[in-house]
């Protein structure tokens, strides 16, 4: 496009706005947040189930922790409550909700190869974000964990995009997340909460199954090195939509850079290991740019694919990826 053009398109679009009655000219509104009321269920069987889910994802430690009261129930490796990640037990808004989560699944899924239901990704937390061993598929706990889930999800239709889900997505930086300008923000808007060493407060003490009041953000009792919160695009947006704990999406206190350079300090700590991570992601160009661990696609070095940029490591995989897909 030759610059003289620029000037004319920029006037023709102001004058389109104009031309628009002052409702007509306001973005559109995105659809209102309003995940259904608990309260509002009836106490009948299918109430009962709903509630149960909900518990599960509120009171996870004494459910089903290592510090669970019935021992056969100890299936998380760690303390932490489902909900210490999907916020306000799965109902927050860019809080990694469960709303419209139900009706998009089974779907393919690139972590495994393969088309997974709900159950499966259900375990894929319980697995990695719980550092724990997956729930039986006919267990009365995995059927209140996908009845609370649908129960969150009615209204949005099968398929139908949801705004609000996952965590957001703010612009990435051009340089390197850097964890020593992370540590900074860390000391400074994170440590009154989660504690000089990461390990976060715990509610009682240790064996009472209570969980935490601020949850550890690595050390042995937080999500394995598998979970999706391992990886920097995730963990940023996570941040920058909700941390310090309280803030929204649409409020957020943390700047963009702050939360990448703040999550790539988190990430840059120690935590539990999953076995047999190489396992993952199969079809390689498929998998996530920001994914801590090998093996990769493409040349770049895994200090690359943990802290970005990911613009060229993208580029880099788009091309195999054709490649790939003339070879065949
Ligand atoms: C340490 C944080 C963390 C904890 C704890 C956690 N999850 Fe997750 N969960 C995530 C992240 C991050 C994702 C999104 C990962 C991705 O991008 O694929 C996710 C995704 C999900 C999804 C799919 C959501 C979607 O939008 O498709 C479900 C369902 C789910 N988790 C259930 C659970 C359940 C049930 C528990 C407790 C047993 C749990 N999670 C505990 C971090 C967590
Ligand atoms: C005011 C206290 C507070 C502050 C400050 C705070 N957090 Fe949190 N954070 C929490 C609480 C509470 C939760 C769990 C939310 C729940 O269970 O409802 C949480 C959850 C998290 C989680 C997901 C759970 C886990 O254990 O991994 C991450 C990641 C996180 N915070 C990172 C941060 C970072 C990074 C900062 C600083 C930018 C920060 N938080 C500041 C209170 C806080």
């Amino acid at each position: 496009m030759s610059l003289s053009v620029r000037p004319f398109l920029a006037a023709a679009a102001l004058a389109a706005v104009a031309a628009l009655s002052p409702a007509r000219a306001q973005t559109p509104a995105p659809a209102a947040w309003a995940p259904p009321d608990l309260k509002k269920l009836p106490d009948d069987a299918w109430g009962k189930l709903v509630r149960y889910g909900r518990d599960l994802n509120t009171n996870t430690p004494a459910l089903l922790g290592p510090e669970a009261v019935n021992a056969s129930m100890r299936f998380s490796g760690s303390n932490l409550s489902c909900q210490n990640c999907h916020l306000e037990a799965g109902a927050k808004k860019f809080g990694l909700p469960y709303v419209g989560v139900y009706g998009d699944f089974p779907q393919y899924r690139a972590r495994e190869g393969e088309v997974g239901t709900i159950e499966d990704r259900v375990n894929g937390c319980m697995t990695r974000s719980m550092n724990g061993k997956p729930l039986p598929l006919d267990s009365l706990e995995m059927k209140a964990m996908t009845a609370y889930i649908k129960f969150l999800s009615t209204g949005v239709p099968v398929g139908a995009p949801t705004t609000g889900r996952g965590a957001g997505a703010i612009a990435e930086l051009t340089r390197a997340a850097d964890p020593e300008r992370g540590k900074a923000v860390y000391a400074e808007t994170c440590v009154a909460c989660h504690g000089p060493d990461g390990q976060g407060k715990r509610r009682g003490q240790v064996g009472d199954g209570k969980g935490y009041e601020f949850p550890p953000l690595w050390g042995p009792d937080s999500f394995n090195d598998g979970a999706g919160m391992n990886r920097l695009i995730a963990a940023a947006n996570f941040i920058h939509s909700n941390m310090p704990n309280g803030v929204s999406a649409d409020n957020p206190l943390l700047s963009d850079e702050d939360s990448w350079d703040v999550a790539a300090y988190v990430q840059s700590q120690p935590r539990p290991h999953k076995d047999a991570l190489d396992k993952d992601f199969p079809v390689r160009t498929e998998k996530p740019v920001d994914a801590g661990y090998g093996p990769y696609p493409d040349a770049f070095e895994q200090s690359a694919h943990r802290l970005g940029p990911f613009t060229p490591i993208r580029a880099a995989i788009k091309t195999l990826a054709a490649e790939a897909a003339k070879g065949k």
